[in-house]
């Protein structure tokens, strides 16, 4: 569907669309799910931060890395993707997205992406969980209880067994509270073994009054945005095992560290404004490790 092709004021009341999160990342990534709103809200946030499309960029490669460092190196076979998104613009195999990065290392995965936007379930369903293995689900990840014990989700997940979930550029959209309850919830639901690898915007980085501005844009459009300081995401993930290296920018997960050499290797030099970290349920550890 060309840029075009989409209404700026499609509502059925007439009332303009508001902007939302998936939409806006799609426009700065050149995709083609946007509406005006989004395009307006996106036009902004380029202007206090013109660095942004290319650091959605290093985000999603680092997704794609962390996707197959779980499924190789770390032995993963269930995905959780919470908050999946749109599909990637200017991928000319949607399978890309985090079954196929899985499926890149090994043939026995299956995949179960969430979001609560129901234009991103569309596609989602459409694209995304067109392949077999592979589910898409419209909920709200924090009621993560409800999530994990849907008939739909349980067919395709064993929770006997261990998974990774993805929440990557999630929490930010979500507030205090429930961020940390999501995090405990899916330690105390998922089976030993299980992984959450998270990548999160933050105020503590070289661009800390840009990162400041991009909330304050978010929120002239009504979209509640927290980047959050480095110390507040290990404590959203407190619950959890932290895995070398850490909490540390996104662009340097992975860098120097022997057990990724097998992924893809991401440039020191890009700037992507997020944190990422990779977390584990303690049993898991030394059985998956050793
Ligand atoms: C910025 S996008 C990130 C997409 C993708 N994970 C990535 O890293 O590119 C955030 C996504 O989280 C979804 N989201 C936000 N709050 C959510 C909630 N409470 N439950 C489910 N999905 C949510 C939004 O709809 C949006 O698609």
């Amino acid at each position: 569907m060309s840029v075009t092709s989409l209404p700026i004021n499609p509502d059925a009341g007439g009332r303009p669309l508001r902007p939302t999160a998936a939409r806006v990342l799609d426009c700065l990534t050149e995709g083609n799910e946007h509406h005006g709103a989004d395009r307006e809200l996106a036009g902004n946030l380029k202007r206090v931060a013109p660095w942004l499309p290319s650091s959605v960029m290093v985000n999603r490669r680092h997704a794609t890395r962390v996707v197959r460092y779980l499924a190789g190196a770390a032995g993963y076979r269930q995905f959780l993707d919470l908050g999946c998104g749109l599909p990637y613009a200017n991928e000319t195999d949607q399978t890309l997205h985090t079954h196929g990065a899985a499926l890149s290392v090994r043939n026995d995965v299956c995949t179960v992406y969430v979001d609560n936007d129901p234009g991103v379930c569309a596609h989602a369903n459409t694209e995304l969980a067109a392949h077999e293995g592979t589910l898409a689900v419209q909920a709200d990840v924090t009621d993560i209880d409800r999530l994990l014990t849907m008939p739909q989700v349980t067919k395709v997940l064993d929770l006997s067994h261990p998974v990774a979930v993805l929440a990557h550029d999630l929490l930010p959209w979500i507030d205090d509270d429930a961020a940390f309850d999501l995090a405990c919830g899916l330690h105390r639901r998922l089976p030993p073994g299980s992984a959450l690898s998270v990548t999160h915007a933050s105020t503590e980085t070289s661009r800390s009054e840009a990162m400041l501005a991009l909330r304050e844009a978010y929120g002239g459009a009504g979209i509640a945005f927290r980047p959050r300081s480095r110390g507040h995401i290990r404590a959203l993930l407190g619950q959890w095992h932290m895995e070398t290296p850490g909490v540390v920018p996104t662009e340097l997960w992975g860098v120097g560290y022997g057990r990724y050499a097998q992924t893809i290797p991401s440039g020191p030099d890009t700037f992507s404004g997020t944190y990422a970290a990779i977390t584990t349920n303690p049993t898991a550890r030394s059985s998956r490790q050793e």
